[in-house]
């Protein structure tokens, strides 16, 4: 039986969903517009490019609420393209195919004359196809409140001369210009796009995306008063309509009983399930899970070191090794070679890790042999170890992940950011400082906050309230 948040019935809109082509993204995006359906009774239309599509329609398990429908915009991807996740170079050609699809979606958008579009923060072409023709758009940010911030911040630093960062840059100098977050950020604290080295076409790409954002008449967050309430108030000054519904894979399953915490929703890869019996033979709290998320991808050297770190620390460990894991060129994906090569090494206790290409990572965190996350701080990474109470090592590559790893670490205290390093002795010290060393006092905060993450998402909590809030205000465009 459902529970549902008390909402006044008006006739249903109709909420055209556009997410940016790639995994962090499809999956919060497709949560929310389950729950606009489930609870608000929407009608929801998710527009996916061709390729995540059919991915995502391998991954769907049980019934999709009454009024959810796809429909998708051609890419240029081949079909017969075997892999089943989208790699980085895969998510270039879908975001560039999607990015010449704007006549087609203003054609679809058009037709379907739908009540709103939430867009995602970085698909720009939602907001201009909402302003052109004269419908509602609210932005949903994928990223952490403190992340969104500092991109509003960015041309301010690119002002001062701070970004693009030096190649002799000192980049432990703090940051001092972004208010809220003075002796908290560092150089290398900010997003990877600031780093020097990327091409300015990138930079330019996200300055230009925060600014369009400024259109939409809303913003929502995938994250929780309770985590990040002083930075969500400083972003209700840009947006006075702000909704905090995270972490939203909680919120769904406490308002949908039939969607259990672990349903994969809006995976775009089959999971491996094997490692959770494997899991089952673990002792309590003693394996570091270990998972780069679906982009980040290690050279050959990294993964060694990471490797030998791991084993030395003497924990068990579970790791995520994707097919296009590590870097290289050859037929036979990286990964699987340099799996191949250690496993030839006998001195390794082999019983003591388990290795998957995709795990079902939520469940995986839930699980009671779990005692840490070596993560790299992606987003719904670090929103699903939060709710789950696993402290995180931080291993940050890309966009958004340096600011989240430092929160974790500084501002959370959660985990430890271990960035920019990545020797086999520093991994092994850093993953013993979680398990044992600081183990106490780490796990302390990460149970707490787990607990207020868990009050948010109940009935009467702060993302409870935000997700009816923002029923009530798409409900007002009718
Ligand atoms: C990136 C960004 O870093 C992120 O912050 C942004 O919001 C979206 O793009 P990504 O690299 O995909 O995201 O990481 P993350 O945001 O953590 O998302 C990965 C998702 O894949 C998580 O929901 C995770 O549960 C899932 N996953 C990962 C699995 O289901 N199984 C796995 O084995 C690994």
């Amino acid at each position: 039986m459902e529970r549902q948040p008390t909402v006044a019935q008006a006739p249903a809109p109709h909420v055209v969903f556009l997410p940016f082509p790639a995994q962090g993204h499809v999956k919060p995006m497709f949560m929310l517009a389950k729950l606009l359906c489930h609870v608000g009774g929407f009608q929801a239309t998710f527009v996916n490019t061709e390729h995540n599509h059919a991915l995502l329609q391998r991954t769907l398990a049980g019934d999709l609420p009454p009024g959810f429908r796809f429909l998708s915009l051609p890419d240029a991807v081949p079909h017969d393209r075997e892999q089943q996740q989208s790699s980085i170079s895969t998510v270039r050609e879908l975001f560039n195919s999607i990015r010449n699809s704007k006549p087609e979606f203003r054609r679809l958008v058009t037709e379907l004359s739908p009540t709103c579009i939430i867009a995602d923060g970085i698909m720009s072409l939602g907001f201009d196809v909402a302003v052109e023709l004269g419908i509602p758009v609210i932005a949903f940010r994928t990223f952490s409140a403190v992340c969104a911030w500092v991109y509003f911040h960015l041309r301010d630093l690119i002002e001062q001369r701070m970004v693009p960062i030096p190649a002799d840059a000192d980049m432990d100098e703090p940051i001092t210009s972004i208010p809220g977050l003075e002796g908290i950020l560092r150089r290398r604290d900010l997003p990877s796009v600031c780093r020097h080295g990327t091409p300015p076409p990138i930079l330019n790409f996200f300055l230009r995306e925060t600014e369009s954002m400024r259109r939409a008449s809303g913003l929502i967050l995938n994250t929780f008063d309770g985590l990040e309430g002083p930075m969500i108030s400083r972003l209700s000054t840009i947006f006075p309509q702000i909704f905090a519904v995270g972490p939203l894979h909680g919120l769904l399953s406490n308002i949908v009983k039939e969607e259990p915490l672990t349903a994969s929703n809006g995976g775009l890869k089959e999971e491996d399930r094997s490692c959770m019996t494997w899991l089952d033979s673990q002792p309590s709290r003693s394996v570091i899970f270990v998972s780069f998320g679906s982009l980040v991808a290690l050279t050959e050297a990294q993964f060694v070191e990471f490797w030998n770190g791991l084993v030395d620390s003497g924990k068990p460990f579970l790791w995520v090794v994707r097919s296009d894991s590590v870097l290289g060129e050859d037929e036979v994906p990286s990964s699987v070679k340099v799996l191949s090569g250690l496993k030839g090494e006998e001195a390794h206790d082999w019983s003591r890790c388990c290795v998957v290409d995709w795990a079902p990572q939520v469940e995986v965190l839930a699980h009671e042999a779990v005692g840490g996350f070596l993560t790299h701080s992606g987003w719904n990474s670090t929103v699903e170890s939060v709710l789950a109470g696993v402290p995180m090592v931080c291993w940050p590559r890309l966009s958004d992940q340096q600011v989240n790893s430092r929160a974790v670490s500084d501002m959370w205290r959660i985990g430890l950011d271990m960035k920019d390093t990545w020797d086999r002795s520093t991994v092994e010290k850093t993953v013993r400082e979680l398990m044992e060393g600081r183990r106490d006092e780490i796990m302390k905060a990460a149970v707490e906050m787990a607990g207020i993450a868990r009050g948010n998402v109940e009935e009467g909590g702060s993302s409870y309230c935000n997700l009816e809030k923002l029923i009530v205000y798409i409900r007002s465009m009718c």
